[in-house]
């Protein structure tokens, strides 16, 4: 059975990650889960500066998930080259460093001083950051523009480089394009998904910074979709995200093209969820007499 991964010149040893910012900088989890079974550890955004975050209540639980407004809280990459990189070199599985900022400078100043680094494995452009320069919309949501910050960033590394693609878009696909058309290796989606849940007795949202992220189970269907789609237009790998809870979660990424996945928001409720998924998903392929992953796309045209 083939559980390999390709992503541009390297390959994830197999496809079940834990989602960036779900999962601290991996170390936190250590005692918690064999960290040698997980397909990656996607690590919590760096920016260049050290950032505090938001105000709290920073998560609150929704029917079917979390609203989250962390505000990209993270130690900088100053603290993050001394203090986690040294981490990340007993970890037997790659680490792939989450990157965001407010500008194209930030991104590439994070990528330019990791990249002598061999515990990064690669980089995954958070692309849900809000680009203050082109009026607060997200990153990823003018294809043209990513497409040039990816082209930079591709100039930066010959390490895997993922976009992640936002789903608060209006054409996911056109966007996964254009970071293809950038030099990308792989795109992941989805990102959260803009909530707002409101205290009705004091008449304000729950949330200090008002809106959040959606995530977890609520979002699943719409990240089957996004992966659909988006497989249907580009030729890189796919990752899949959004509300995976368990093996059969997962399978339906990657029946609908994604080539490995990722778990956020169900580690909150189970650490070793993605233990078991990887688990579950080998079962499947040996019922289904599936031998690789590829196998999966053979289904749904
Ligand atoms: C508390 C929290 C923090 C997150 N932080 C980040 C982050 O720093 N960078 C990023 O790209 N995505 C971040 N995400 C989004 C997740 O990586 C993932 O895309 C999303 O939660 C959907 O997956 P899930 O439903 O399995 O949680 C965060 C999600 C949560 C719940």
């Amino acid at each position: 059975m083939e559980l390999t991964v390709q992503i541009g010149t390297k390959k994830l040893p197999n496809p079940t990650g834990v989602a960036s910012g779900t999962f601290g900088y991996g170390s936190e989890y250590e005692e918690l889960v064999d960290l040698s079974s997980l397909g990656a550890i996607y690590s919590k955004a760096v920016t260049p500066e050290a950032r505090p975050g938001n105000d709290i209540p920073r998560i609150i639980e929704t029917p079917a998930g979390l609203l989250n407004s962390i505000g990209l809280a993270n130690v900088g990459l100053e603290r993050f080259i001394s203090e986690k990189l040294p981490l990340f070199r007993r970890f037997p599985c790659p680490v792939v460093v989450n990157v965001a900022g407010k500008n194209d400078e930030d991104y590439c100043r994070v990528v330019e001083e990791l990249d002598e680094f061999d515990e990064v494995w690669g980089y995954e452009i958070n692309l849900s950051c809000p680009n203050v320069k082109e009026g607060c919309l997200a990153f990823g949501s003018n294809p043209a523009y990513v497409e040039g910050l990816t082209r930079k960033l591709r100039g930066l590394s010959p390490k895997p480089m993922i976009i992640k693609l936002t789903p608060n878009v209006t054409d996911i696909a056109s966007i996964a394009k254009a970071a293809e058309a950038g030099g990308a290796d792989a795109v992941s989606c989805i990102n959260t998904l803009v909530g707002m849940v409101i205290d009705i007795h004091k008449k304000k949202p729950v949330l200090p910074a008002g809106t959040g992220g959606l995530s977890g189970p609520a979002i699943k269907p719409v990240g089957v979709a996004a992966v659909y789609r988006v497989k249907r237009a580009v030729g890189i790998p796919v990752i899949g995200i959004g509300g995976i809870q368990n093996a059969e979660d997962a399978i339906e990424y990657l029946l609908a093209g994604a080539s490995a996945v990722q778990i956020g928001t169900a580690t909150f409720v189970d650490p070793a969820a993605p233990v078991k998924v990887l688990a579950g998903i080998k079962a499947y392929m040996k019922e289904e007499g599936l031998e690789s992953l590829k196998d999966f796309h053979r289904y749904i045209p």
